[in-house]
């Protein structure tokens, strides 16, 4: 473990990231005595009168003042000290902000670190220009991609699970498995992030990132070794491509909850709450399964699940298996049993892995996430290949939407994924 004395600097430390996740994660962190004894938190904001680092984000001068702020603290520590800048800001501030610091005396100190908060562009041309403008300053090592949910329990153990349970090694191939579903589904609404919906929806919101990882994680091949992870999910991000039937809106189904356009006050908005897109991946071992990604808001459940399929022998004998990331996060398995009694019949049931009945509750995947990076694991950051890899399979959809918004369907707020899926009760 490195517990080499580290200054944290947030950008936009009296946002909602950094109050409910960043700030609580430290805290976590530092329960556990895993925070490097000489450690300091600098929050920057540009309100004043707070209890932080008061500037003005697109002020040049203000880096240098910063710059002294930080030297001085670096002075107390008497021991070479890591920088970690965390860009916890809207991404229209983003990229300003990483060339003041990038142009200011801050970039001269010799261990930077940058950590960037999704969304990395808005399709494959922006997401290309801001690796460039990012690259510029900061080395890649220098950078971390966050994507929570590759931090989240179930991401960390698919590769242990897969790897280390041998039935399931051998049949995670197109000869087992009938279909990959993975699902992302949630109760809340927008909840008041207007202006960040209106120029995100679901898809780049939630399918560019969270999906398209999970996707990789559930697709790619088993590493040799850890650090080999994200070489691995690039390979397998790399393979997918969207599936189009002859029409081609069918490989691709958007909804908008019904209120939505009131709620941004923009009657026209065309911006969905709700996407399902079908993949398929030209891995040799994977080609012709079925892949489909959903997540929606305003929805009647809550849940994130990786569900494989498993092809049937025989009309009773197709078993599934699910990846559970949240709520209670756990696996589970569907087997075939005899029921007891003089009369032969054969009923499906589960088989249950529950974390918490062994671990309790788990920690937040904001811990592992800046736990990894104050120790320079990259395995749980996602790379600008792959960040561009996701884009090119979604620049593909966005096209399509360019050009037809008839596709657009309405749902009451609380329908189920089925009843979308199937136009049922849509408003
Ligand atoms: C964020 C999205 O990245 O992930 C949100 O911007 C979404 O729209 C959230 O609600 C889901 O994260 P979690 O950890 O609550 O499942």
């Amino acid at each position: 473990m490195n517990k080499i004395p580290t200054i944290f600097i947030i950008f936009g430390v009296s946002g909602d990231l950094a109050q409910r996740y960043l700030l609580p994660a430290i805290n976590a962190i530092a329960k556990t005595g895993m925070l490097p004894n000489k450690f300091q938190i600098v929050g920057v904001t540009r309100q004043k009168n707070s209890d932080y680092f008061q500037m003005d984000i697109t002020d040049k001068e203000d880096y240098e003042r910063l710059n002294v702020y930080l030297n001085e603290i670096e002075k107390e520590f008497k021991e070479p000290t890591q920088r970690i800048f965390y860009l916890a800001v809207p991404p229209e501030a983003c990229k300003d902000i990483i060339e003041l610091i990038g142009k200011s005396s801050l970039i001269k100190h010799n261990n930077n670190k940058l950590l960037l908060e999704k969304p990395f562009g808005t399709n494959l041309s922006s997401a290309k220009d801001l690796v460039k403008h990012v690259d510029k300053y900061f080395s890649s090592e220098q950078v971390y991609r966050v994507d929570h949910y590759m931090a989240k329990e179930i991401s960390q153990n698919l590769i242990v699970f897969r790897n280390g349970n041998s039935l399931f090694k051998k049949t995670w191939n197109k000869d087992f498995i009938e279909s990959i579903e993975i699902t992302v589904s949630e109760k809340i609404d927008i909840e008041g992030r207007v202006n960040f919906y209106e120029q995100t929806g679901a898809l780049r919101d939630v399918v560019q990132s969270h999906l398209l990882q999970l996707a990789s994680l559930a697709l790619m091949d088993l590493p040799k070794n850890l650090d080999d992870v994200p070489k691995c999910r690039l390979q397998a991000l790399k393979q997918l491509n969207i599936v189009c039937n002859i029409k081609n809106e069918e490989c691709v189904k958007r909804a908008q909850y019904k209120g939505y356009r009131n709620e941004v006050n923009n009657l026209k908005s065309m911006i969905e709450t709700f996407v399902s897109i079908n993949l398929q991946s030209n891995d040799s071992k994977l080609a012709g399964i079925p892949i489909t990604l959903t997540t929606g808001k305003a929805l009647k459940e809550e849940f994130t699940v990786i569900k494989i399929r498993y092809k049937k022998d025989d009309e009773n004998e197709s078993n599934e298996l699910q990846l559970r990331v949240q709520p209670d996060a756990g696996i589970e398995f569907s087997i075939w049993a005899k029921k007891p009694g003089l009369e032969h019949q054969v009923s499906k049931h589960k088989l249950h892995f529950l974390f918490k009945e062994y671990y309790g509750e788990l920690p937040n995947a904001y811990e592992q996430v800046l736990f990894n990076a104050i120790n320079s694991d990259h395995n749980l950051f996602t790379s600008s290949e792959e960040i561009i890899q996701t884009w090119r399979i979604l620049d593909e959809i966005q096209n399509m939407w360019k050009n037809n918004n008839s596709d657009l369907v309405f749902y009451e707020k609380g329908s189920s994924i089925e009843q979308i899926m199937e136009n049922k009760h849509l408003a």
